[in-house]
């Protein structure tokens, strides 16, 4: 059924969401460059699930930057609904390009309580509404990622577990509802029983709103679980991108039999 979903919302996509395009990252020169990124393309349309996946170092959340406007290409290019991504007013396109990080410690302020770190999200988006109604959105927000609002709102960061500041991430990309979410190893810090419903409900809102979601990721079980397609990245290039079920199941690339080679049966439908 996600392999139909897919290939109906491709084909019937206009346009993609996120176009890149020859995108190169170096770090550093002469002998201490590393090209993080080597000439990536690829290509994320309306409601598509694609999973970015490669090994510890390959350049995905270097990728993952860039879409970001974090950081700025060596060279290439990223476009958004056909705009270059640099010619966008920040705001607007932060609105729209969402994301969640692998590392939730170095996001947040000790200052912040919940409260004003789901607050910001209004400055994005719903600006109008009376502190009632953002109270019951934040805390809706927070239920629908397993956590007690009652409990929680008020508390700090250091107050909460790895797992809840990871949660909490991603209430707040949801209460901004972008258009695109980019997902670098959303539940790294989530246990493997938790993990699975916040995947799912990930997922369940791609559906629901057409949301776009690139899912970062060096587990291929997670990727082939999530997605309608995949990229393969290995030491900064693409190797291979297709369909999950036919990467999976037809392997092209050596590198891409190897990644499979290290895992056990992939299925997706996960059991609980
Ligand atoms: N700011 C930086 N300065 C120098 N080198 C960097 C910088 N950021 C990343 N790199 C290098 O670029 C390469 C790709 O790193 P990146 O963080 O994109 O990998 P990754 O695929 O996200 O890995 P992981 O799965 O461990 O998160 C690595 O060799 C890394 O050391
Ligand atoms: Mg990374």
């Amino acid at each position: 059924m996600v392999l139909a979903n897919a290939v109906t919302q491709r084909e019937s996509a206009a346009m993609p969401l996120l176009q890149v395009e020859n995108l190169t990252k170096t770090f550093g020169s002469g002998k201490s460059e590393v090209v993080a990124v080597n000439n990536v393309c690829f290509e994320i349309y309306p409601g598509e699930v694609m999973s970015l996946l490669g090994e510890s170092g390959s350049g995905k959340t270097t990728t993952a930057r860039m879409i970001l406007r974090l950081s700025r290409p060596t060279q290439g290019r990223i476009l958004f609904k056909g705009q270059d991504i640099n010619t966008l007013k920040g705001v607007e396109y932060w609105r729209k390009v969402q994301t969640i990080f692998q590392d939730p410690f170095s996001s947040f302020n000790s200052f912040y309580s919940v409260h004003s770190f789901l607050g910001k999200a209004f400055r994005l988006k719903n600006n109008h509404l009376s502190e009632d109604e953002r109270r019951a959105l934040m805390e809706e927000s927070m239920e629908n990622v397993g956590l007690n609002a009652d409990e929680l709102l008020f508390k700090r960061p250091h107050e909460l577990s790895g797992g809840q500041r990871q949660r909490l991430m991603i209430a707040r990309a949801l209460l901004i509802g972008p258009e695109l979410l980019v997902a670098d190893e959303p539940t790294s810090m989530i246990d493997a029983s938790s993990r699975v419903g916040i995947l799912n409900m990930l997922m369940d809102l791609s559906r629901k709103h057409r949301m776009s979601i690139l899912f970062i990721t060096h587990d291929i079980g997670l990727a082939y679980y999530t997605s309608d397609r995949l990229l393969i990245m290995n030491e900064g290039e693409i190797v291979e991108e297709g369909l999950a079920e036919q990467v999976v199941e037809t392997p092209n690339h050596p590198y891409t039999k190897r990644l499979l080679a290290d895992v056990p049966t992939l299925r997706k439908q996960w059991e609980t």
